[in-house]
């Protein structure tokens, strides 16, 4: 297993020798040798919403949720291999989000924004450091107690939207609501057509995502994203690719069916002005969230 450790591979001059900080001191070694690279799409969680939480499949019943909060992250590092080399992304990052709350994530392109995204959302897995959602740490959970809890609990939105071009938008959005056996969970139709009612789109379910603009797929993808209620909700630039109109209606959707729910969102962007609509602007910079 490589040295994980966020200098290691690389020349001399880029190791960072600064000293240790309280994060370093605390961060449990074997949490290094975790690193793997991040999936080139991020897999969704689908076809798990039926287990229940103590399903014998998960192996151990889910803890319970608890703590104050919906996430605490504390410590958190992520070092990408390349080859030999090691890509120090995120140092010592921590945050406290309470439920209920908006917040922003900007930063420059490759500051790390979606890889934070990622490991908050259960997607990847960290170098070191815990992601606590609703108490659960949720690194120290097997893999599929946390697709559970990413497909329970956790929305996600992607720049790129990430829909299935061979299904139809309604089918799009009822892709978390499948149970195990390919069908679809009692009401899951209903509440698809009604997410896409709310978000413009009702007169489009039909349609294959090809023929919609990028702001209807954006649309599409934020109705699944909520299909399954999430307590969470995590988007990666969900306005990246829109222009200014077009974002702003995705952006109002966005709000209204997260902060008018009271639903918890984190939203990463570029946009200065998008991120001070949020409670909360949050920077990363050198691998470190500032104003946190
Ligand atoms: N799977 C990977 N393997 C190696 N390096 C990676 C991997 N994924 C991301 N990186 C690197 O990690 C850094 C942070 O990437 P990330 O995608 O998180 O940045 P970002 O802030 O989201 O950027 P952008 O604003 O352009 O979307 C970049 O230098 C990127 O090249
Ligand atoms: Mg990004």
């Amino acid at each position: 297993m490589n040295n994980l450790t966020p200098s290691a591979g690389l020349p001399a001059g880029l190791r960072h020798s600064s000293p240790r900080t309280p994060c370093e001191n605390s961060r449990p070694a074997e949490n290094n040798q975790n690193c793997r690279p991040v999936p080139t799409l991020p897999e969704v969680g689908i076809t798990v919403r039926g287990l229940a939480e103590n399903n014998s499949a998960l192996g151990a019943p889910l803890p319970a949720p608890g703590g104050a909060g919906i996430l605490q992250v504390e410590c958190l590092s992520k070092t990408y291999m390349l080859g030999r080399a090691a890509i120090p992304v995120l140092r010592d990052v921590s945050l406290a989000v309470p439920a209920g709350e908006v917040i922003s994530i900007i930063g420059a392109s490759g500051s790390g924004k979606s890889t934070l995204l990622h490991l908050l959302g259960a997607l990847d897995q960290p170098s070191g450091g815990t992601v606590r959602f609703q108490g659960r740490d949720l690194y120290a959970l097997s893999a599929a107690q946390r697709t559970v809890v990413r497909a329970r609990h956790i929305g996600f939105v992607f720049q790129f939207y990430h829909l299935m071009p061979e299904l139809d938008v309604l089918e799009n959005v009822l892709l978390p609501a499948l149970s195990g056996n390919g069908g679809v969970l009692a009401g899951a139709r209903a509440r698809a057509q009604s997410l896409l009612a709310a978000v413009g789109l009702a007169g489009r379910a039909k349609h294959l995502p090809m023929e919609l603009s990028g702001g209807e797929q954006q649309r599409a993808a934020l109705a699944r994203a909520l299909m399954n209620q999430p307590d969470l909700v995590l988007a990666d630039e969900p306005t990246g690719n829109l222009d200014s109109v077009t974002g702003g209606q995705v952006l109002d959707f966005l709000f209204a069916l997260t902060r008018g729910q009271r639903r918890t969102l984190v939203l990463v962007t570029h946009n200065i002005a998008v991120a001070r609509l949020c409670d909360r602007v949050l920077e990363l910079k050198d691998g470190r969230l500032q104003g946190a």
